[in-house]
């Protein structure tokens, strides 16, 4: 059976209880056999000071190689006065740097915004677009994936009992899954 593609999932909030998280748990227990998800934990990045470059935190370090070892980087992110909260922008700043080492350079993305509210993230999804486009990350185009009423969707225990959603978030999968193959097909 061929290794599954090893994609690092950001995840923009650092709530405990955030439906983001949530919902990239979700995408992580449904995923299909040919995708590995994994969360890469963002919260202890120190704030992006070209400064520290010289003496790079060991955080950044860490966090750069696992960046680089990924095939491809899954972007779950709530939206922060329509926009991408700060600590996933730090997260991208971070992976983006020092000049001419950006990790994600040709990592095919794809983008879920999770919100409580009616519009899914749809401003923080197209924000982030806009610095993946600078980082030549090719970000799957269809299905978009805007969650909205996310306050609704989960049990207490953090399980996604809404069908529907379950069902488009593995339609998204399904597609994010062939995108990884198309722009970055394994060649071994
Ligand atoms: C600083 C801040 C700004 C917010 N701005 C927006 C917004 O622009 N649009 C939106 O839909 N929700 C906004 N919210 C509400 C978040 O969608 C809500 O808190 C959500 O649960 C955050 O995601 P999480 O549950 O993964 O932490 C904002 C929340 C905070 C804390």
């Amino acid at each position: 059976m061929p290794t599954p593609r090893d994609i690092a999932v950001l995840v923009g909030s650092l709530r405990r209880e955030s439906l983001n998280r949530k919902a990239a748990k979700t995408l992580i227990e449904i995923a299909p056999n040919g995708l590995q998800l994994e969360i890469v934990e963002i919260g202890a990045l120190a704030l992006y000071n070209a400064d520290r470059e010289d003496d790079a935190p060991r955080e950044w370090t860490l966090f750069r190689e696992r960046i680089t070892r990924a095939d491809a980087v899954l972007f779950v992110t709530p939206e922060y006065n329509r926009g991408v909260p700060g600590v996933l922008k730090n997260a991208i700043d971070v992976g983006s740097r020092p000049h001419g080492r950006n990790r994600f350079d040709g990592k095919p993305g794809g983008v879920v915004s999770v919100s409580p509210g009616a519009i899914g993230g749809f401003g923080a999804n197209h924000h982030l677009r806009q610095s993946l486009v600078f980082l030549n990350v090719p970000v799957l185009q269809q299905p978009e994936a805007y969650i909205g009423g996310a306050g609704k969707l989960f049990d207490d225990a953090g399980k996604m009992t809404n069908a529907s959603t379950r069902e488009f978030l593995g339609k998204f999968l399904d597609a994010y899954a062939a995108w990884v193959e198309k722009i970055a097909p394994v060649t071994r």
